[in-house]
């Protein structure tokens, strides 16, 4: 017996040592950590439960027979992050270059699988080459098999990649289809070609981190929701990330309880938003001093500022929070920002986290390279997810809210369940300016009488009560009781229920 078990210690032993002391001490020396360091700084201590130590791939093509490592490139199992399940992957780069191998995807599988089973979330370490090359199609049927189960488990549990070294080539395709994906400095890069193709193709010299590191896909493509400096800041901040989210579709926002009372008020509020409604103020200050301890876990917060998305919680409960931002584009809506707002809409709606909106729009972006670039069809994809979201939805106008934007942000005729107006609220079709130079063209020659013109239309429509006079607006609110106001209409709307028509899936305008 006990030489069984010293047999079991012994293979447990060369499974935890991955690739080899060298291999580890190039990866500690690329300023990375190993897959198992990682997952002991993701989870709770002494949570992992780890599964598939032993696997080995069947590869026996191009000497890959005598050469087998037990685990195959990829820790796999489940744990807890503040006391909550997770499932866990972790590529090991030691192995193989943490290449995807038939095995190694079947592992990846398994824990998907499981924890559709169980209903809790998929976090992915990514580190890897990308497909094994030394197997062919098996690996490529490997990544087949984890897409579907990501689209799959999609709205069903939340899935987030951390990207923590290369992911390349179809491999990208998985943290795609994942919620979020938030990326490591200096030492991840994802691109579907690499710098070498690229140049091939068309003969532009890119550097991987200029084609696909953190900085590109943060602030220029928007692939990827956040950047860290480095393993360790990636990690913690994904537990604190984690903190936020329902473990499924059916599990409810979570509750984290804390001291800040529902029914604080703000005064500086009153003054946040200045006298000249072309001046910028920071809505971010806003969200800050409305949440619960004034904590606002922002998601892409390099890219589209224009509109700013991100989680908080009130009276404990996470609320998913969208924003224009007037800072830039003066707050306007335009392709980038659309997108990044309906996508993070989706999220909440899909795992029933109420949705807090804070308007302050002019309209959508004018302009040819909107235009050209279909502005149409992407601006509708903010639209089409507010009109389709079924959990609570609030509203706060802080100031403008004009055209078709007003209707988009969260509106009343869009379910907006609770739509509250700031008293200098400007709700109406557009501009003062701009509309007596439509509808008063004939005063054109005469600056005095169009500036008359100008003050009589501002009068008349730049405030709330048009709308409040109409049921559009519900109340409007000093804005020092923001909170107090939606944390009594959350608390109202806890057990609202809505569905919407029985269809296969609509049609979003992708
Ligand atoms: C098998 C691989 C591998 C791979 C790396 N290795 N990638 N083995 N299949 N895809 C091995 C290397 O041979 C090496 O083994 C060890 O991992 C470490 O790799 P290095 O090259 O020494 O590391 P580094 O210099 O850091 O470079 C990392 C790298 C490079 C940039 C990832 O290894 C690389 O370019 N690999 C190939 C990437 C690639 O073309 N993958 C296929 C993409 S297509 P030894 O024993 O020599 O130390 C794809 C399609 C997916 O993924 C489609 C899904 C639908």
């Amino acid at each position: 017996m006990h030489d069984i078990i010293d047999q079991l210690e012994k293979k447990r032993g060369a499974a935890r040592l991955g690739g080899g002391a060298g291999r580890i001490e190039a990866q500690h020396a690329k300023g990375k950590l190993t897959a198992r360091e990682r997952l002991e700084l993701l989870l709770d201590e002494g949570s992992f439960e780890e599964w598939d130590m032993f696997v080995e791939h069947r590869c026996a093509d191009f000497g890959m027979a005598e050469h087998k490592i037990p685990g195959d490139g990829v820790v796999t199992g489940y744990g807890m992050i503040n006391g909550r399940l997770v499932f866990v992957f972790s590529q090991d780069f030691t192995v193989f270059g943490g290449a995807l191998s038939e095995a190694h995807a079947e592992k990846i599988c398994k824990v998907m699988d499981q924890a559709m089973k169980v209903g809790a979330p998929v976090i992915g370490l990514n580190d890897s080459g990308g497909a094994r090359i030394q197997e062919g199609v098996a690996s490529l049927g490997g990544y087949a098999e984890v897409f579907q189960r990501n689209v799959m488990a999609s709205g069903v549990i939340p899935q987030i990649s951390l990207i923590m070294g290369p992911c390349a080539g179809g491999a990208v395709y998985s943290p795609a289809m994942t919620d979020f994906i938030f990326m490591v400095r200096d030492s991840s890069y994802m691109f579907v070609t690499g710098p070498e193709v690229v140049k091939t193709v068309t003969h532009e010299e890119v550097t991987a981190e200029q084609l696909g590191g953190a900085l590109t896909h943060t602030a220029q493509s928007g692939v990827a929701d956040l950047a860290f400096d480095n393993d360790v800041e990636a990690l913690l901040m994904l537990r604190r990330f984690f903190n936020y989210l329902p473990l499924n579709n059916r599990d409810g926002p979570p509750l984290r309880p804390n001291g800040d009372a529902p029914e604080r008020d703000d005064f500086s509020l009153d003054t946040l938003v200045p006298d000249n409604p072309n001046k910028a103020y920071d809505i971010k200050e806003a969200i800050v001093k409305v949440v619960d301890d004034g904590e606002f876990f922002e998601l892409q917060a390099d890219y589209a500022k224009n509109i700013v998305v991100g989680f908080g919680r009130m009276a404990g409960r996470s609320v998913g929070i969208v924003a224009n931002n007037p800072q830039v584009l003066a707050g306007c809506l335009d392709i980038k920002s659309a997108i990044k707002g309906a996508r993070f809409v989706r999220f909440c709606d899909a795992f029933g986290i109420p949705l807090v909106t804070f308007v302050d729009v002019p309209g959508f972006m004018p302009g040819t390279a909107q235009e050209y670039g279909g502005i149409i069809k992407h601006g509708a994809k903010l639209l089409y997810a507010y009109a389709e979201c079924t959990v609570p939805k609030v509203t706060v106008i802080t100031r403008k809210a004009y055209g078709g934007a007003y209707d988009v942000m969260s509106s009343k005729h869009l379910r907006g369940d609770v739509n509250f107006a700031w008293p200098n609220a400007e709700i109406a079709v557009m501009g003062a300016k701009g509309a007596v130079e439509i509808i008063f063209r004939d005063d054109k020659a005469d600056p005095a009488k169009l500036s008359r013109r100008e003050a009589e239309y501002k009068a008349r429509f730049a405030n709330p009560f048009v709308a409040g006079a109409r049921g559009y607006i519900d109340d409007v609110i000093q804005p020092h009781e923001t909170r107090r106001r939606i944390c009594r209409s959350l608390a109202m709307l806890k057990d609202k229920k809505l569905d919407n028509p029985w269809r296969k899936h609509g049609n979003i305008p992708l």
